[in-house]
């Protein structure tokens, strides 16, 4: 039974070209905001407020979702200015006494309404060094449980990229030339400290390719994500510690000339 009424400003507009996106990441200035009034059912989120208006005022509504659960990271907007998954957000988290604001993610260039061209982020996956296992026969593998646990956070990401999002060297400064965003950091951290990886030219890549130099460490990235992953604590902070081991560290350097100390 509908209990209230939320007032909703939706983003609405379009790229001029809209199979490649916006050039101008947010899609300001090229659309505006739309009110609907949305009743409020219990245990509603946003994306239902979404669905309801494509059912009611605006069959054309653009909205990006595939799992309603969470799940499969396409829902990124940002509700209130603050990056969120549209299926996650409670309506009942949110003041019904102002209106809300729903609009696309602003770090990537607006195709359409609340879908953004996110495929920078793909191109940036494809280029990372893949994993590559030790020499020594799988069978043979032995790891400490630790070793195994302390990765396994980062394979929670959904690649949301909410955290590309809200990360200001990307979404201000736009950066993407010379930063790779913490969703790539993460995945970074997740492939050099896997125990049987054998890679040594990753260290090398984080720091001159994926600009991890760039982050200052505000923890804003950590704050959005939506499976929880301590991005900058875990991630981030010990892939700079490995970059300063191997590259401004002469005891270290001279450990690993001797063969004495190993990157895992
Ligand atoms: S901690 Fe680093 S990666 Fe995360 S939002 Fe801040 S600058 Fe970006
Ligand atoms: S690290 Fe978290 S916020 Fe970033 S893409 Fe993965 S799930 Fe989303
Ligand atoms: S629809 Fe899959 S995460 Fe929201």
């Amino acid at each position: 039974m509908s209990t209230a009424e939320a007032t909703f400003h939706v983003f609405r507009g379009e790229a001029p070209d809209s199979e490649n996106g916006s050039e101008n990441g947010s899609g300001e200035n090229l659309g505006e905001f739309q009110e609907y009034k949305v009743p409020v059912e219990e245990g509603m989120v946003v994306l239902d407020a979404m669905h309801y208006i494509q059912g009611t005022d605006s069959p054309d509504l653009a909205v990006r979702w595939n799992c309603k659960a969470a799940k499969c990271g396409s829902c990124s907007a940002e509700i209130n200015g603050k990056p969120r998954l549209l299926c996650k957000q409670r309506m009942d988290d949110l003041p019904l006494d102002e209106p809300i604001v729903v609009s696309p993610i602003k770090a990537f260039p607006l195709i359409k309404d609340l879908v953004t061209d996110v495929s920078w982020n793909y191109k940036m996956n494809a280029a990372i060094p893949p994993f590559e296992p030790k020499e020594e026969d799988t069978d043979k593998w032995e790891v400490f449980e630790d070793d195994v646990v302390r990765p396994q956070e980062f394979r929670k990401c959904i690649e949301c990229f909410l955290c590309q999002d809200v990360c200001h060297v990307l979404r201000n400064h736009d950066r993407k030339d010379e930063f790779a965003g913490p969703r790539f950091m993460v995945r970074l951290a997740s492939l050099d400290m896997h125990p049987m990886d054998a890679r040594n030219d990753r260290v090398k890549y984080i720091k001159e390719e994926a600009g991890i130099g760039l982050c200052n460490i505000t923890k804003c990235c950590t704050e959005v994500c939506p499976e929880d992953i301590k991005i900058t604590d875990n991630a981030i902070i010990p892939m700079k510690e490995r970059v300063v081991d191997e590259f401004y560290d002469p005891v270290m350097k001279l450990l690993r000339g001797m063969g004495l100390a190993h990157k895992k």
